[in-house]
């Protein structure tokens, strides 16, 4: 047996016992006479001791340990004379009779220690190193557990989990798809799919009823801190569901998976529509951790020849409490936020409401102290408030609003990532117009339906129709999304061509879809979750690619394996693809 105990689990009641513990060296401290081993595995570190005049050999044989190299103990436990109360097992030690290496190992490239000396890149290259760090591999254990009570829940409401091919056509959903070369069918391509969205509704047809699947998806679009290339969602779908059903059955899933994994009781989510999050937070997913709400001020601001209010759609303004007393230099460096080109505002106006009550604001010279006053009331100010306010074109304005506001929530420290604000925001607009392009695209995906009472505008002004689609957002992140789907094939297709596909190319690309809706297709929906952004936020994480255990780092590489990599020309010429280089 190489081991009868782990190095996370032995303590005070376990002195005078014999025991045989296998692991990795992470520490060697050498104190003259005696020598100490962190020795380390999964579960823990537990210390072993080693005294010169005790065991000679003994004593010989460890100080030729590096760290790293992979041993195997057998010996009795002590209760340790200078305690370690920050570890479970800091009480005791082990006094080694026996000694066997298993493997040695090369000096690692970075300390394998919660603050490690490693950079990303290098811990990037070395993963398999990193995953041995508590830190990362903390994140895997709660992956785990996440995933599995999510499997118990929905095991015990009588869903099913259903595997769907991985090789299938492209799906539209918005991102680029993953192509990959059929050697047996020269010229053509499988897509790898960006969610099982086809598979899950034709298994509705197919009378399954509630399926789910933890499941694999690829999306070939740029990376950011929340996006991989592959990524794992929790896909669900139900059948003879309204949007209720749906809402109901996942608003609990994540409830329990608060209290079972966190201890957290989150109360039932709020709810927003679209419009209001758009309205009041400028964003289809708003962080509700905190208020500081828009507030439009534009009426208030006619007439003054202040060409800047003047000239703009839309005035909007947020309340930041308790900021009147920001320095020169503070007010200077949220002005340089707002402008930096990812940002894109032309410059910040502020009103600052003094503890005696007086106003001041940057636009001094159009307005009055009244006129300030009265902005003062609307945005429910109190003296000691500061006002922030960008004016523009509506959407752009709101957006910049929208990114200032998060910045203040972060600078007042309102973004406590210990507190779990839910949300789900409903009623999105079906379509979304590409102006450049002078055509319409589905918002969520084409198989949304629309809201019944909204049907009738397809026709008249799709622009206005809403989609019974409902995102689930906690803390500012979209965690999932989902949608009732069309079930009548008859508006399927109006559908596709609302969004511009000719006949044969609907038929083409989802003639099988439409021919499984005229065989029973019955009522449903369903949703998906990002399960990797869902254990990030139950980490405290900032990049998902934490939570996952061999990720792809911001050009979509994997740099430990080197992929993406050239392949041999006899390989592509096998699959019928010409190895000639683009350039
Ligand atoms: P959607 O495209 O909204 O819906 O995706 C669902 C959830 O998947 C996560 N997600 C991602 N996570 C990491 N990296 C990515 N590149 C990435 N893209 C998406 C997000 C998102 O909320 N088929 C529909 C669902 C449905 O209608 O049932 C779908 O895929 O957390």
């Amino acid at each position: 047996m190489y081991r009868n105990r782990t190095c996370g689990e032995l303590t005070i009641a376990d002195v005078n016992k014999q025991v045989t513990l296998a692991g990795w060296v992470a520490r060697v401290r050498k104190m003259g006479g005696m020598t100490f081993v962190d020795l380390r595995d999964r579960y823990g570190i537990t210390q072993l001791s080693f005294n010169q005049e005790v065991n000679h050999d003994l004593f010989e044989q460890v100080n030729k340990l590096g760290r790293e190299w992979v041993v195997q103990v057998i010996g009795t436990v002590a209760e340790r004379s200078s305690k370690n109360m920050n570890i479970p097992t800091g009480e005791i030690e082990i006094i080694v009779s026996e000694l066997t290496v298993l493997n040695a190992s090369k000096t690692p490239p970075f300390t394998i220690e919660t603050e490690t000396d490693g950079g990303d890149d290098i811990r990037m290259k070395y993963r398999y190193l990193d995953l041995r760090r508590d830190a990362v591999r903390k994140n895997l254990e709660l992956r785990h557990k996440m995933a599995f009570e999510t499997r118990r829940y929905l095991d015990e409401r009588g869903f099913l989990e259903v595997e769907t091919p991985v090789l299938i056509a492209s799906t539209p959903e918005g991102a680029r798809d993953f192509i990959v070369p059929s050697r047996m069918n020269p010229g053509e391509f499988y897509a790898l799919p960006q969610s099982p969205q086809l598979f899950k509704q034709l298994l509705m047809v197919s009378g399954f009823d509630r399926y789910f699947q933890i499941v694999k998806c690829f999306r070939d679009e740029d990376l950011r801190a929340d996006r991989q290339p592959e990524f794992t969602q929790i896909d669900c779908e139900m059948s003879f569901v309204d949007q209720e059903d749906v809402l109901n059955m996942f608003e609990g899933l994540t409830k329990h998976l608060f209290k079972a994994i966190k201890g957290v009781e989150i109360p039932d989510f709020e709810r927003m529509s679209y419009t209001d999050a758009m309205k009041l937070y400028g964003s289809d997913k708003p962080d509700t951790r905190f208020e500081m709400k828009f507030v439009e001020l534009k009426d208030l601001t006619e007439d003054r020849d202040f060409v800047v209010f003047d000239s703009a759609e839309y005035v909007g303004a947020i309340c930041a409490t308790g900021c009147a007393s920001y320095t020169r230099k503070q007010v200077d460096e949220l002005t340089d936020f707002v402008k930096r080109p990812q940002i894109g505002a032309k410059g910040l106006i502020y009103v600052r409401y003094s503890e005696d009550s007086s106003l001041k604001s940057s636009v001094d010279k159009f307005f009055s102290e009244d006129d300030l006053r009265k902005w003062a009331e609307r945005c429910n100010a109190k003296p000691g408030d500061l006002l922030l306010i960008l004016p523009g074109e509506t959407e752009k304005a709101q957006k910049q609003l929208c990114e200032l506001r998060l910045e203040m929530g972060a600078r007042l420290g309102l973004r406590d990532k210990n507190i779990y604000k839910c949300l789900w925001v409903t009623d999105f607009p079906l379509l979304e117009k590409d102006e450049e392009l002078n055509r319409f695209f589905a918002k969520h995906h084409p198989f949304t339906s629309p809201k019944a009472e909204d049907i009738d505008m397809l026709d008249t002004n799709p622009a206005a129709v809403r989609a019974s689609a409902y995102d689930m957002i906690i803390n500012g992140v979209e965690i999932g999304g989902g949608s009732i789907r069309i079930h009548n094939s008859e508006l399927q297709k109006k559908m596709f061509s609302v969004l511009g596909f000719s006949d044969e190319r609907a038929e083409e690309q989802f003639g099988f879809l439409m021919d499984a809706f005229q065989y029973g297709a019955p009522p449903h929906g369903g949703i998906a979750f990002g399960l990797d952004r869902f254990v990030s936020i139950f980490a405290g994480l900032d990049s998902i690619r934490d939570c996952i255990a061999f990720p792809k780092n911001n050009s979509g590489r994997d740099v430990m394996i080197d992929a993406p990599a050239k392949v041999e020309k006899e390989q592509l010429d096998e699959l019928g693809i010409s190895s000639k280089p683009t350039n």
